[in-house]
């Protein structure tokens, strides 16, 4: 093949979703070939799919095999001491491939970079590249200095930049879903938190770019959008053309109003910020799901005081009420912390209490992990022992097992709409997909002639904590 040639079907392959290209045909076509993996929340997920179309249109094309690869990045999480621990790991195990292969390149993506800067070179000596969430531009001037043998370094934080002009290239996409950022940052000093430290300052991006980006996603067969940032809600952008502000329920009703064959999903919501407006929203628009991310943290007001939450216990069981209000068929998910700083068993209690009274039908928990330069760092004693933090997690654990089975069997009998994302994972004569609430449903195929990325009304036969099953009944 010619080389225009090649890079068209490379360019044509990327555009179709299918991010990497078979090494044999086309090696002569790029510069590098890049490997890159990615740690922590959704939202470094999506800035790798940005910085792979950064690294694609400088002439590096992205590989599936770590053996390939003459450049390794790694997408990093700092959030708890644990997912540092692991990003640790993982770089020890590519020292061997650089070791055995001379002019491999090891570049230290996104959180952890950022919050340890230069420290990560004397730390880790095989980084070569260390680049903040917020430089990706930056990459390939960094790549070609740290090919002259220079350790190179931007973590520069920017109160502008939203790579909103940025065409991500989906990786590893099952082809029907894909997360669309909205904003970068976080405002909300939340004091056990490390995020406003590693993403900066809180932005929201251009309204037009994120409906172009959703509409172009449709347009590639793409079913279901999930809008993110940290915190959603607070998402502001002022529309200069129309000389008018866009607040977070006008940018979902914008993205609703693409096709109504078009789901859309949003995370995080924060319980401050979540308006009576963004709930009519998700109930004027039928494919806007319903379902809330609506973080708890603790069900005890003292404590979220001291997390810098501004909200109390009451007003987030008010916010939980208001939303079953508006939306009864809503499901509620959380994230929750035990054994921050001063928590004692009655506070514990109070987090089971508001648990069970919210019935989430999942969450993501956690037992606190004291990050160095937050808040809670400075201010306060991490001082609840490390094993009464995981008695109360495994106590927190249990109380959310209980809640979902309870969910769960409440659904049988129930009929879903479901987006069908493909084979289910032990058997291809199964489908899975997921509900609006956010519930994943496996069900046979049967005799019924759909694909991946259609619609199927599926009626809950039976179910497992964590999964229903049923058949489609049309
Ligand atoms: N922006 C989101 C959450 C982002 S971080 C929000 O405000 O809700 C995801 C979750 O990690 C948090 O909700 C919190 O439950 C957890 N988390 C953050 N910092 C933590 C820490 N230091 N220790 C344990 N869990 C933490
Ligand atoms: Fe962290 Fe709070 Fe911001 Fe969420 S809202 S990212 S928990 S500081
Ligand atoms: Fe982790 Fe950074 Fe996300 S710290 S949770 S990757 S914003």
């Amino acid at each position: 093949m010619q080389l225009l040639e090649i890079e068209n079907k490379l360019h044509d392959e990327v555009r179709q979703g299918e991010a990497y290209a078979a090494i044999s045909d086309t090696a002569s076509a790029y510069k590098k070939y890049f490997y890159i993996e990615s740690y922590g929340c959704a939202m470094n997920f999506s800035d790798t799919e940005i910085v792979a179309s950064i690294l694609n249109s400088n002439g590096y094309c992205a590989t599936r095999n770590l053996e390939d690869a003459e450049l390794i990045f790694v997408n990093t999480c700092s959030i708890r001491e644990k997912a540092e621990a692991t990003v640790r790991k993982r770089l020890t195990e590519f020292r061997k491939l650089k070791e055995a292969k001379k002019g491999i390149l090891v570049g230290v993506l996104g959180c952890m970079a950022e919050r340890l800067k230069t420290k990560l070179l004397e730390e880790e000596k095989l980084v070569d590249i260390v680049v903040g969430p917020d430089s990706y531009r930056n990459l390939p001037a960094l790549i070609e200095k740290a090919e002259t043998g220079q350790k190179a370094v931007n973590v520069l934080l920017s109160r502008e930049e939203t790579y909103a002009d940025i065409s991500p290239i989906r990786l590893d996409s099952n082809g029907v879903c894909a997360f669309v950022s909205i904003m970068r940052g976080c405002n909300n000093m939340c004091s056990f938190c490390v995020v406003p430290f590693t993403r900066g300052r809180e932005r929201s991006r251009d309204a037009y770019s994120i409906v172009a980006e959703a509409r172009d996603l449709f347009g590639r067969g793409f079913k279901e959008i999930t809008l993110l940032g940290q915190n959603v809600d607070s998402y502001y952008w002022y529309d200069e053309q129309k000389d008018k502000q866009v607040t977070f329920a006008d940018l979902l009703e914008q993205v609703a109003l693409i096709d109504k064959e078009l789901r859309v999903r949003f995370s995080t919501s924060h319980p401050k910020d979540i308006t009576d407006e963004v709930l009519f929203t998700m109930a004027k628009y039928e494919n806007v799901c319903n379902h809330i991310h609506l973080p708890l943290q603790s069900g005890s007001t003292r404590l979220l005081q001291l997390m810098n939450r501004t909200y109390s216990k009451e007003w987030y069981v008010a916010k939980v009420d208001r939303i079953k209000e508006i939306l009864p068929n809503c499901t509620i998910t959380a994230d929750i912390i035990t054994g921050f700083c001063t928590e004692t068993e009655e506070d514990h209690q109070e987090t089971l209490q508001v648990m069970e009274y919210c019935e989430y039908d999942m969450s993501y928990m956690y037992f606190y992990s004291e990050r160095p330069g937050t808040l809670a760092a400075k201010r306060f004693e991490d001082d609840v022992p490390l094993d009464v933090k995981k008695r109360r997690l495994q106590e927190v654990v249990d109380m959310q097992g209980k809640l979902s089975s309870k969910g769960n069997l409440n659904d049988i009998g129930k009929t879903f709409k479901i987006l069908i994302e493909g084979n289910s994972k032990k058997s291809d004569l199964d489908w899975t997909g997921r509900s609006e609430q956010n519930k994943s449903v496996v069900f046979p195929k049967g005799n019924y002639d759909y694909k991946k990325g259609d619609y199927a009304m599926v009626k809950i036969n039976e179910c497992t904590r964590a999964t229903l099953i049923g058949e489609i009944i049309r």
